[in-house]
């Protein structure tokens, strides 16, 4: 395989080698350092597709890791991107498609009784969990394991611990996290309610939020246990704590209300990105007036220098308007054809072990002997060198996957795309089989 691809990927790997030398490790995201081969290069994107620097066409199950929901170079939204740049591109002050564009999501969202945009999602996590702090007077928050909430040191523990935290100290992502950051912090697991009750129970009054995906997207695409998103729900106003649900990847694609109108539980406070700009660094933060009070009284400052930009503005305005189009008819395309890519997986993972489970609009694949994982630890189980040899495999049959399992489908792909891919699917399962017999 690795020959083949030393062929194939030729350019590629020369641009990485390359770009090695003037960038950090070749890449501008550590994500896109774990590369099926090597960091890959691309010259162009359209549709539901991607063309790599050896002119290679690739189905595109990444999205850019989410963001392009409406699919790649989507014309509509670029026109209105173009019109919103020739009016200037950032003014440091307000503008009408800003308000716009917080009216319609104010409409959307059921906790967006006020909002703030900014660049990327891990600032919107971060400026909710000061609101979190300033409303409540308390510092500590409750995260879970294998919840990923941006690359800021406030969250970034128990990413991928190697099990459980079962409530134990959390432990960093990488070097160079304050130390002094896990004292704010409780990780528990995931839908695991009676962790959450006896952690309320004894530090209740310190919590000053918990934070949560309101499906595991970054770890198995685990949906919450029924009662689950309730639960945390009645415990956070029991306990006069914030409860804070990140859809950065939820958000305008499980539902056009985000998770929280799909599960009908409404948080606090809420963040969304990725989809919402389709590929544009746009991030909102949405919330109840009283928690989102601080902004307006001064009592908590949130700033950036990008913020409500133009083209971002405008990309945003624009997707929200076409996932709306027709009774949000492309979000029903994206989770019909989500969904039938799911099932065909899964019935091709009932004969190859491949594991298989999500929502639909955004679905998880891993190796391992477990039907269905309900928690983290599932996943931190998973055979992942297995799956790295599948998404090699699928990069040569012209499918471009993520290493992590995740899988998105775009409004561009079509059934034909998905027939298609399962058919590839199956003969990239194939050869990693064969390559496993001994
Ligand atoms: C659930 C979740 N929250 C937050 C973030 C951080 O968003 P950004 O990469 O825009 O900072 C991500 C990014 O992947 C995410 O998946």
């Amino acid at each position: 395989m690795e020959g083949i691809a030393a062929e194939r990927f030729a350019a590629s790997r020369a641009w990485h080698e390359r770009a090695r030398r003037v960038l950090a490790g070749g890449v501008s995201s550590q994500f896109r350092a774990a590369g099926v081969f090597h960091p890959m290069h691309y010259v162009r994107a359209e549709g539901a597709r991607v063309w790599d620097a050896d002119g290679s066409e690739l189905l595109d199950y990444t999205l850019s890791q989410g963001p392009c929901i409406l699919g790649h170079s989507h014309p509509e939204l670029l026109t209105r991107v173009e019109a919103a740049l020739a009016r200037g591109q950032l003014y440091a002050g307000q503008h009408e498609e800003e308000v716009l564009l917080a009216e319609a999501l104010q409409r959307l969202l059921p906790c967006a009784e006020r909002l703030r945009f900014a660049s990327t999602g891990s600032e919107a996590a971060q400026a909710c969990i000061r609101l979190a702090r300033v409303v409540t007077g308390r510092q500590r928050i409750i995260k879970f394991d294998g919840h990923y909430h941006g690359w800021l040191d406030s969250v970034a523990f128990n990413v991928a611990p190697p099990g459980n935290s079962a409530g134990g100290p959390p432990v960093p992502w990488c070097g160079g996290i304050a130390e002094s950051v896990a004292a704010d912090l409780i990780c528990l697991p995931w839908n695991d309610l009676d962790a959450v009750r006896q952690a309320m129970a004894r530090h209740g009054n310190e919590v000053a939020a918990i934070i949560t995906e309101p499906v595991m997207c970054n770890q198995g695409c685990i949906e919450p246990a029924p009662g689950f998103l309730e639960g945390l729900r009645e415990v956070c106003d029991a306990h006069g704590s914030a409860l804070i649900f990140d859809e950065i990847i939820t958000g305008f694609r499980l539902d056009i209300g985000g998770a929280q109108a799909y599960f009908g539980v409404t948080p606090d406070l809420a963040l969304f990105g990725k989809a919402l700009g389709s590929g544009f660094p746009i991030a909102a933060i949405a919330g109840r007036a009283r928690w989102i009070a601080p902004l307006e009284a001064g009592a908590a400052y949130h700033a950036g220098t990008m913020n409500g930009n133009n083209a971002c503005v405008a990309a945003a305005l624009a997707t929200v308007e076409i996932l709306e189009r027709d009774d949000c008819a492309a979000l029903r395309h994206i989770a019909k054809l989500g969904g039938a890519l799911r099932d065909g997986l899964a019935r091709l993972g009932a004969k190859y072990g491949l594991r298989v489970q999500g929502p639909g609009p955004m679905f998880h694949t891993g190796f391992s002997g477990l039907k269905r994982a309900t928690e983290y630890r599932h996943i931190a189980a998973d055979d992942r060198a297995a799956y790295q040899a599948f998404c090699r495999a699928m990069l040569l049959q012209g499918v471009r996957v993520i290493e992590r399992g995740l899988w998105y489908v775009s409004a561009a792909h079509t059934e034909a795309d998905i027939a298609d891919t399962l058919a590839r699917a199956e003969t990239a399962l194939e050869a990693v089989v064969a390559a496993q017999r001994p």
